[in-house]
């Protein structure tokens, strides 16, 4: 399918359910982290094989920095290595990385910083598909700090263009659609200023079990829904 045909050109995707995926497994909570690169690289195919231009996936929120030691260390690790074990192949797949979140943090290791950087210039003439990662993001700083950047002359004159060249990724086109497993009905700090009007679905399925299937669905389900924009 061309989703371009249904004015589909981004999906977001909150990718919960990890830690009870692994919890009804008997499993250590990171197993869950771990099954979920399958969900991972299976969206990312799919986005490519259906000419999605933009897929943004929330990996760290601001607030997992809570989570256990051991946790958020495995997380931390867990997203160096996804980079050095499969970026080559989605590089030659065509996908432009980018990561957009509180890179600065001195929380997170040097190699991260290192990985996620190298990645984004790896790749940065990649045009099939763009994929986001929002790692350590919070929606709520990234707008604090688009607001800071604007000098006081500029805020006399502020309008939607000039705030949104101070996010983090202003060439980002808003999502269409955003999809968060798990069940939750909630954003979680996420995008919390482009996804206005974007429409939302709530899957039961856990992060690691969701497949191409889901995502066709949501693809049905979304063509059903009437984006309005405010208008009669
Ligand atoms: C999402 O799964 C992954 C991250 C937040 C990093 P969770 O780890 O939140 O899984 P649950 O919600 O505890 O099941
Ligand atoms: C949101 O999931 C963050 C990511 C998926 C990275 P959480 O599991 O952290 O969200 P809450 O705590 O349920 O709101
Ligand atoms: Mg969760």
């Amino acid at each position: 399918m061309n989703l371009k045909d249904i004015n589909l050109y981004h999906i977001a995707i909150i990718m919960d359910g990890n830690g009870r995926w692994a919890t009804n497994q008997g499993l250590e909570r990171t197993a869950g982290h771990a099954a979920g690169e399958f969900s991972l690289s299976r969206s990312i195919d799919w986005a490519l094989n259906n000419n999605l231009q933009w897929l943004t996936v929330y990996a760290f929120s601001t607030e997992n920095w809570s989570r256990s030691k051991d946790e958020v260390d495995f997380l931390m690790f867990f997203n160096r290595d996804i980079l050095i074990r499969r970026r080559e192949e989605f590089n030659d797949k065509g996908v432009r990385f980018h990561f957009i979140g509180d890179l600065e943090d001195n929380r997170i290791p040097d190699e991260n910083k290192f990985l996620m950087n190298e990645t984004e210039q790896l790749t940065k003439n990649n045009k099939k598909l763009n994929l986001v990662f929002a790692f350590n993001y919070g929606s709520r700083k990234e707008i604090h700090d688009a607001y800071s950047k604007l000098n006081k002359n500029s805020i006399d004159q502020l309008d939607e263009e000039s705030f949104r060249a101070n996010l983090l990724l202003p060439e980002m086109p808003d999502p269409d659609l955003l999809i968060r497993t798990a069940g939750e009905m909630r954003v979680s700090n996420f995008l919390l200023y482009q996804l206005s009007y974007t429409e939302l679905m709530f899957v039961d399925t856990l992060w690691p079990d969701f497949d191409e299937k889901e995502l066709d669905s949501a693809v049905d389900e979304f063509q059903n829904r009437v984006r309005k924009y405010g208008n009669a």
